[in-house]
Order: structure tokens, then sequence, then C-alpha cells
């Protein structure tokens, strides 16, 4: 038999080690949603800027490219929603615990950012430039208001 005393602290050492294994895994199980997530949006970005570009004449215009981007950023907008598991706040993350706090909330900005894409897509088909420079505007404030309501900091990581 082992001391008492002996027993009882290798008893609280293996709690710990059972709690913190399964804190572990807990953390664990939400990496790929996190990674996942954290792809869409740096693809996001990428497509995005270089629509806002084309839109802002800081790069020439080109309606190939113009739709391609587009498109892309049309389909982005509709996996986005994909990365957010329920349970996944905790980890290499910036997204706020709010999102699954508010989810309705969140679920109609992220359906305002899909309203977005798409019509974003549908201007850059016809190659308007004022109608694309305003279709990039209100985009630009859906990624905004979704970045300061549940990200932690700004449009950057
Ligand atoms: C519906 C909400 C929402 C919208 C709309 C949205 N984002 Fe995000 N974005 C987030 C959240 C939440 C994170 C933090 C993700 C994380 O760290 O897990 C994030 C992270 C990012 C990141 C950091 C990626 C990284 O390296 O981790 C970039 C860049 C980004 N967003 C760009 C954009 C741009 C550009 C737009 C608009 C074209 C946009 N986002 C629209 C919610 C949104």
């Amino acid at each position: 038999m082992p001391k008492p005393k002996i027993f009882v602290k290798s008893f609280i050492a293996s709690t710990i080690l059972v709690f913190s294994a399964a804190a572990w895994s807990e953390v664990a199980r939400y990496e790929e949603p996190i990674r996942y997530r954290r792809a869409v949006m740096t693809m996001v970005k990428r497509h995005y800027e270089q629509v806002s570009a084309m839109a802002k004449g800081k790069i020439p215009m080109n309606r190939d490219e113009l739709n391609r981007h587009a498109g892309y950023l049309e389909m982005l907008s509709r996996a986005s929603i994909d990365g957010f598991v329920a349970g996944s706040h905790e980890g290499d993350t910036k997204a706020k615990p709010e999102i699954w706090q508010d989810w309705p909330r969140f679920r109609a900005q992220v359906e305002k950012f899909q309203a977005d894409a798409t019509r974003l897509k549908e201007v850059a088909k016809t190659g308007n430039p004022e109608a694309l420079k305003t279709a990039v505007a209100d985009m630009t404030r859906t990624c905004k208001n979704c970045h300061d309501d549940y990200k932690q900091s700004g449009l950057e990581r």
C-alpha cells in the first residue's frame, strides 16, 4: 500500500493530468476550423484587394481578372461561415466569443457579406466603373463592421 500522503499527491497529479489532457484535446479539436477560417480570410483579403485596386485605378483594369477575382470572392464569402464552428473561440484565433453568443446577428453579417459579393460579381460582369466603386465601398464597410464587432483588432492579423 502506498503511504496516504503520497497516494493523495499522485491522485491530485493524475487528476490534473487527465483534466489538462481533456482541455488540450478540446483546443486541438478546434485547430482545423480555426485554420480554415483564417485561410478563407487570407484569400478574401487577396481577391478583395485586387478588385479594390482596379476599382480605384491603382492597377490597370482587366475585365477577365476582375471577373476572376470577383468570382473567387463570391465563393469565399459562402465558404466563410463553415470555419465558425461552435466552441472554436480558443486557440490561435482572434475571433471573439461573442460570435457564438450572438450567432443570429453574426450570421446576418455573413449573409450581408455574401449579398455584397453576389452584387460585386454581377457588377464586375458589366464592368461599370461607378457601380464597381460603390459595390467595393459597400463590401469594405461590411468587412469593417464585422471586424469591429467580432474580431480582436482591425483588418490586419
Ligand atoms: C462576418 C464577419 C466577417 C466579415 C464580413 C469579414 N471578416 Fe475578416 N475576419 C473575421 C473574423 C472573426 C476574423 C478572425 C478569424 C480568426 O482569427 O479565427 C477575421 C480575420 C480576417 C483576417 C486575418 C486572417 C489571418 O491571418 O488570421 C483578414 C486579413 C481578414 N479577416 C480580411 C477580411 C476582409 C478583407 C473582409 C472583407 C472583404 C473580411 N475580412 C470580411 C470576420 C469577418
